[in-house]
Parts: structure tokens; C-alpha cells; sequence
């Protein structure tokens, strides 16, 4: 067998060896084929990717066939159970666990860095009453490379780490004020003392009490939720993360693109879609005609079905665990019965069996982010918090790619061509 692939160009009759790597040809190589010298070379047509690989990547592998998703090798399921948010944002950025020493000083680094500068404080308070946080997000990372603007320095691992540091760090006291910030309440300032996830939450929900304790078993259950969006190899943010980090901008702004990018609907906001279904089945009793109604193609069952996994995504399952143990705090939310029943329904059912529709990530993460009363709008703002080691591990991956270069797709252009220009006075005498 020989790893090419024979081309016959049937406009002029030519053969073309093209090699193949890693089960894929390189694009480049179809810029040879043409009709005649001075014609273009034959490209791809691919709106949205869904057939072309843009970079290769040692951070993470999914199968959807199977249901796999690892980080770096290690599968999901046994990082969620053992380890800490910080370990993994370590183990996806630096490519190996670390050791207790380098542990240690990664959780000391990103403590003491969470403050942010009293400026930013300022400039968030300006934002109208009724900001939508992910908007609040997007604008504070971006303008943070206002303050650090040696962050440009790209090239310089340390200079790296340091950002790569501070983003880590900031990203949850950012999230927590733009959360206060809708409801009036003042601007909480960190807590060193607290591990991550307990100082966000003090940050979220701290009144007038000398410290705020939070459940440990929620702080847990948080920072598995972290742990489980924390990448997800080439999806539309990290794709942004990486379009724009290659024009070699400092990695604040690429970042606020990847921000940008996750508050779309179909990206990061199907969870809160998922709620609103429930809502509206309302009790067990209506989910025969909601079915009927997803078969006859009126509606979408929100929370199952995914582009890469055509198997049960092994984030739900993980989610649907902690749904238990954060329920165990805070009672149990009644739509989850619904949520239980809808998947033992359409699990069973011959459509959704036959389209290899599974419960994903969404279908039970909004059920939880309710529980801890976060409004629809911040569920954006979590799953940001926990993808930016990803975004920053896939970041300086591409700063190190000798085969990357400023992402810059061709086109088919339609529209005319060489029109003269009628002067305004004749166009609209
Ligand atoms: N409910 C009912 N039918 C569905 C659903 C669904 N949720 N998802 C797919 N189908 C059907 C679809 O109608 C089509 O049927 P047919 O072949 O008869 O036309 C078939 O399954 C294939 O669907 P598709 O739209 O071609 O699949 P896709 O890969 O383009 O879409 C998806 C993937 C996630 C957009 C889609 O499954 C969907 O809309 N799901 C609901 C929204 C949702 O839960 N989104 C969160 C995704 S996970 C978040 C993340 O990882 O970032």
C-alpha cells in the first residue's frame, strides 16, 4: 500500500501523485493541478471546516465514535475524579502533571495574581446596569493587554508564562464582577487564602460576613465543571483563539476573541436552552407529545446530539453525576426528573437511536448552574473560566508550530468584476 493519493483531472487528463500524512493531504499540494500555467490551482471548498485540519495538535484527542475525549492522553473521565482544576490547566499547558515542586508554585503563581488593576474595577462599573456578562468578559480580557503591554512579546517563554499566569488567575475575579456588577451588589476583591474555585464563589456571593465558606462539595463539583470544559481541541472558540493569535497579537486580545466567539448560541449557550425546554415540558406526563413533536421535526431536543461525539458524550455522564452530589447541598432542582425521563425516553426511542443522539455536555450542566443560582447569562461566563487553559495550551501551541502562519482562508469570489465608476452628480441625476 502506498501512502498517496492519484488524481485525474478530467478537464485535461493529468495524474497526480499526492502524498498522504496522517490520513490527511496537504491542501497546498491540489495547487498544482491546473488547466493552464497562468490559471489558479485547483483549492478546497469547506464553509465552516468541517473536512479540513488546521493545525496539528498534542493537546486533545477525541473519538466520538467511541466516546473518548483525553487530555493529553490521560481520558476525561480519570482527571475529573483525581484531579484539581489547576492541575489539569498545568497538564494541558505544559503537556506533562506536575511535580509537587511545580504544582506547588503554579497554584502559589496563579493565587497571587488574581488581583486586577483598580482601573479595571473603574472601567467595569461604567458598563450600563443591565450588561450582559460575557459582554462585560470579552471587553475587560481584551483591555487587560492595555496593562500588560509587554504581553506582545510572544516570542519569550517566560514573558508567556507570566500571561498565560495572570489570565489563569483573573478570569474568575473578572467573571464574578461582571456577575456582581448586573445585580447592584459592590465588587468583591479575592481571597488568597481560598483555593480557586472557593474564591470564586466567595468572590460571586460573599455579603457582609468576615469570610465566605463555601460547601466544599459545591466548590468541588465547580471545579469538576471546570475541569470538563477545559478543551475541547478545535471547536469555533479555540479556532478564533488561534485565527487571531496568528497574526501574532498578544494573547489577551486572542483570548477575547475566543470569548467572543463562545457567546454565540451555537456555541456555548445551548445549556440554558436546555432549561428552557424543560420548563416548558413542564411535567413528566407531557414528554410523549414533546417527542412527537422533535420526530415530526418542529423542535430540537436541546442538550442531545453533538458534530463529533455519535455516542454518549463522556462530559454528560460525568455531569450527571455531580448533578447528585450538588443536589445533595441544595435540593434538587424538579426539572431534573423531567431531564432523567426525557433521556430514558429517547435513549430507548428508535429516532434518536438510529441518528446516534446522545445526552451532551448541556443537557445536565444548566440543571446545576441553577442549583448554585447562577442566572442563564452567566453560564457563558463558566464555561469561559474553565476553557481558558485550553485557549492558552492551544495558544502557545501555535506560537511554537514552525508549520503555522496567519490564518488566511482563499475564497470563490461572485460578484462583478471590473465595473467603471459612475460619478454621484450622473448616479443619482
Ligand atoms: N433533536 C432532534 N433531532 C436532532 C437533534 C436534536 N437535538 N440533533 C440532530 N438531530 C437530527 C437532525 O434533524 C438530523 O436528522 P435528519 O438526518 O433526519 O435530517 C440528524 O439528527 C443529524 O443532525 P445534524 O443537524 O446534521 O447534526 P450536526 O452535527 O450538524 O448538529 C448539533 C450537531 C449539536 C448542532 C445538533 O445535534 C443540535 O442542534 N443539538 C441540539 C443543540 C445542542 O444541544 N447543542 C450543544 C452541542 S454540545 C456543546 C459543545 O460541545 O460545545
Amino acid at each position: 500500500m502506498t501512502d498517496s493519493l492519484t488524481v485525474r483531472d478530467n478537464r485535461t487528463g493529468a495524474e497526480y501523485d499526492i502524498p498522504i500524512t496522517d490520513g490527511t493531504i496537504r491542501a497546498a499540494d491540489l495547487g498544482q493541478i491546473k488547466t493552464a500555467d497562468d490559471q489558479p490551482g485547483l483549492a478546497t471548498y469547506d464553509p465552516g471546516f468541517v473536512n479540513t485540519a488546521s493545525c496539528r495538535s498534542s493537546v486533545t484527542y477525541i473519538d466520538g465514535e467511541k466516546g473518548i475525549l483525553e487530555y493529553r492522553g490521560y481520558p476525561i473521565e480519570q482527571l475529573a475524579e483525581n484531579s484539581t482544576f489547576l492541575e489539569v490547566a498545568y497538564l494541558l499547558i505544559y503537556g506533562e502533571l506536575p511535580s509537587k515542586e511545580q504544582y506547588d508554585k503554579w497554584v502559589h503563581e496563579i493565587t497571587y495574581h488574581t488581583y486586577v488593576h483598580e482601573n479595571v474595577k473603574s472601567f467595569m462599573q461604567g458598563f450600563r446596569y443591565d450588561a450582559h456578562p460575557m459582554g462585560m468578559l470579552m471587553a475587560s480580557t481584551g483591555a487587560l493587554s492595555t496593562f500588560y503591554p509587554e504581553a506582545s512579546n510572544i516570542a519569550d517563554p517566560d514573558n508567556r508564562h507570566i500571561q498565560i499566569v495572570r489570565m489563569i488567575a483573573k478570569m474568575p475575579t473578572l467573571g464574578a464582577w461582571a456577575f456582581r456588577h448586573a445585580q447592584g451588589k459592590p465588587y468583591i476583591y479575592p481571597d488568597n487564602e481560598l483555593n480557586y474555585t472557593e474564591n470564586f464563589l466567595s468572590m460571586l456571593f460573599k455579603m457582609s460576613e468576615h469570610r465566605y465558606e463555601a460547601d466544599p462539595r459545591l466548590a468541588r463539583a465547580l471545579d469538576v465543571l471546570f475541569i470538563l470544559h477545559a478543551d475541547h481541541e478545535q471547536n469555533c472558540s479555540t479556532n478564533a483563539v488561534r485565527s487571531v493569535g496568528s497574526s501574532q497579537v498578544d494573547p489577551y486580545s486572542a483570548v477575547g476573541a475566543g470569548i467572543g466567539a463562545l457567546f454565540g448560541p451555537l456555541h456555548g449557550g445551548a445549556n440554558e436552552a436546555v432549561l428552557r425546554m424543560l420548563r416548558r415540558i413542564g411535567s413528566k406526563d407531557n414528554i410523549p407529545d414533546f417527542i412527537a413533536g422533535v420526530k415530526d421535526g418542529n423542535e430540537r431536543l436541546m442538550g442531545f446530539g453533538h458534530r463529533v461525539y455519535k455516542n454518549y458524550d463522556p462530559r454528560a455522564k460525568i455531569i450527571k453525576k455531580a448533578c447528585d452530589d450538588v443536589f445533595e447541598v441544595t435540593g434538587v432542582n424538579p426539572l431534573l426528573e423531567i431531564a432523567q425521563e426525557l433521556e430514558k425516553i429517547a435513549l430507548e426511542d428508535e429516532y434518536f437511536v438510529k441518528r446516534k443522539l446522545y445526552p451532551n455536555v448541556d443537557f445536565y450542566s444548566g440543571l446545576i448552574y441553577e442549583a448554585f443560582q447562577f442566572p442563564p447569562e452567566m453560564f457563558t461566563v463558566l464555561f469561559a473560566i474553565g476553557r481558558t487553559p485550553g485557549w492558552l495550551a492551544q495558544w502557545q501551541e501555535l506560537i511554537g508550530d514552525k508549520d503555522q502562519k496567519i490564518a488566511r482562508p482563499k475564497q470563490i469570489y461572485t460578484g462583478d468584476r471590473g465595473l467603471t465608476f459612475t460619478p454621484r452628480e450622473e448616479r443619482w441625476a
